[in-house]
């Protein structure tokens, strides 16, 4: 397709001295007006002309330019035509040929991009609203790869921190009381809970919590510690168990923890470039000048323990230093926009010239039908159980739909674990999620599942045709009508580009939900198998093209594409 819009492009250059790159074409209002818009205001304005008269003009001129494209004035937009038998052939022989390389490219150049992704807390379930974060993140990892950046995903865990000094003191107080190695996640978060419904009149307690976290960060290698590391064990084991259901997989997993040894050098950093203050007893960097209601960043307490902040700017000068990223991603939810807006005034008021390619990729919250999710009262939603349920209800509609299927309850898993994935992904990741079953599951409404179905759709139609019938000599005029589909098709490695630029996943969820739109009806208005041979291998192509770009798609989401359903 690439081939229409530089052809096209470039004869508007040469037409009107536009200078390349300073237009480009849109996608008419309607089909049937053409397949690429070229609108003339720009040029009304540099001419002090009529757009609508310089339409009609140029259309002229291009006509003549122009081989197998006609150019349409219709008001003030010249719409361009390609010639039927042309598009099929370019954009299919493009989808055929590059089969599921298709829509990758270069034009990442193998510059680095860090994701930091899911990121849990140890020693509380992984829930729904970091599944937001492994998903998201691991999707734009996955656009990023194919466009030809080097990728860097890094989990993050949240294994550092004054609660897991209170943790220690509850387990040490409590830890007889529960499985600890048999359920671990629920028996710590039972502990958590206990810890800070007691600790207000207990005052013991809630010493032995900061000490126990002041002797962690001292370094000592004691029972504190031991405690610690048992439980970053048991929490990750856990946490493997879900990332290999989700199909994700990190470069490095560098807890908090990791960062012990560079925090003092980092906070000696800072205050080298003059920017840091006692305040209180505490070392922190105004950025008053930011604006009157922004807060200072807290580097050190004054009990001389770090924070969340102090350990994230260790992490983004070792992620420099490393990698020299050309992006710096974070994929973690709204609520901690002030984080990171702190962390790049930091970076900012140090005068790094790569603070620009640091980025909060943000995203809204996830709520459920059982309500709003606190980890602290104990009113969690386990993502296993949110799985498990989508597997399970997933089986039932297959087993009701198709009950002969084999390898039925694999699919199920695959169906039900792809609708969680793509419900997730399916808006700007900014808005907030209403979590309804009914509507994540549907086989027929804006779903992952209608997306599945549709791939398995195209699967089974290839599955039937005759031996041979893809690689005979395709009637393409026999594709006259599909043009919006072929259209379609071409412009995936746009879409991938665009997503992942605007670190935006929706950007290719909404258009496979388009083109899974697009294909239906096209499926009920073209017959393919039992056509004169030209005329099937032709439509078979279509057919092909679009499993592979469904099926692409949906693996850079994270999403399996089964051949039946
Ligand atoms: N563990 C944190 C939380 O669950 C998220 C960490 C995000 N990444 C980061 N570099 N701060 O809230």
């Amino acid at each position: 397709m690439q081939e229409f819009i530089q052809a096209i492009e470039s004869a508007i250059v040469e037409a009107t001295g536009l200078e390349a790159g300073s237009f480009s074409l849109e996608k008419p209002r309607k089909a049937e007006l053409g397949d690429f818009a070229f609108p003339c205001f720009l040029l009304a304005k540099r001419d002090k002309g009529n757009p609508a008269k310089i339409a009609g003009e140029l259309a002229g001129k291009l006509n003549e330019a122009l081989d197998g494209i006609e150019a349409i004035a219709t008001g003030p937009y010249l719409n361009f035509k390609v010639d039927r038998g042309d598009l099929a052939r370019s954009i299919l022989n493009g989808v055929l040929s590059a089969g599921e390389a298709y829509g990758n490219s270069e034009v990442g150049q193998g510059k680095t991009v860090v994701i930091d992704l899911s990121s849990p807390n140890i020693a509380k379930p992984m829930s729904v609203g970091h599944l937001r974060s492994t998903v998201i993140g691991a999707a734009i990892q996955r656009l990023h790869d194919a466009l030809g950046y080097k990728t860097v995903g890094i989990n993050h865990i949240g294994d550092w921190g004054s609660q897991f000094g209170k943790l220690v003191a509850a387990v040490d107080r409590w830890g007889d009381t529960v499985d600890l190695e048999g359920d671990p996640i629920k028996s710590l978060l039972a502990l958590y809970v206990r810890y800070h419904e007691e600790e207000e009149n207990d005052p013991v307690l809630q010493a032995a919590g900061r000490a126990a976290f002041q002797e962690l960060e001292s370094g000592v290698d004691g029972h504190v510690r031991a405690v610690w590391r048992k439980l970053t064990q048991l929490s990750m084991e856990e946490f493997n168990r879900t990332y290999a259901r989700l199909n994700v997989s990190f470069d490095e997993v560098r807890g908090e923890a990791f960062y012990e040894d560079y925090l003092e050098p980092t906070i000696q950093r800072i205050v080298d470039a003059g920017i840091t203050e006692e305040s209180e007893g505490a070392l922190i960097v105004s950025l008053k000048e930011f604006g009157e209601n922004v807060p200072p960043c807290l580097l050190r307490k004054s009990d001389g323990t770090t924070l969340y902040a102090t350990r994230d700017m260790a992490a983004v000068f070792h992620r420099y230093e490393l990698y020299h990223f050309h992006r710096c991603l974070y994929v973690v939810g709204g609520d901690q926009r002030l984080h990171f807006q702190q962390l790049k005034y930091v970076l900012q008021r140090m005068g790094l010239d790569w603070e620009d390619r640091v980025e909060h990729v943000a995203f809204g919250m996830m709520r459920l039908p059982e309500g709003k999710m606190s980890t602290r009262k104990g009113q969690v939603v386990f993502l296993e159980d949110v799985l498990d349920r989508a597997a399970e209800e997933a089986g039932k509609i297959i087993a009701e739909k198709n009950p002969d299927l084999e390898g039925a309850a694999e699919i199920a898993e695959q169906v039900g674990v792809g609708a969680v994935i793509f419900n997730d992904l399916k808006r700007e990741r900014v808005k907030d999620i209403e979590f309804v079953w009914s509507e994540v599951l549907s086989f027929e409404g804006d779903t992952g599942p209608y997306v599945q179905y549709t791939h398995a759709r195209l699967a089974s139609i290839l599955r039937k045709s005759e031996a041979g019938a893809l690689e005979g000599t395709p009637d393409y005029a026999a594709l006259a009508e599909s043009a919006p589909l072929l259209l379609a098709l071409g412009q995936f490695p746009g879409v991938l580009e665009k997503a992942a630029d605007r670190a935006e996943p929706s950007e290719l969820t909404q258009y496979l939900l388009g083109l899974a739109r697009e294909i239906n009806s096209w499926i009920a208005a073209n017959r393919v198998l039992g056509q004169e041979p030209g005329v099937t291998t032709a439509r078979l192509q279509l057919v092909d093209a679009a499993r592979i770009v469904l099926a692409r798609g949906l693996s850079l989401l994270g999403v399996a594409a089964p051949d039946s359903m």
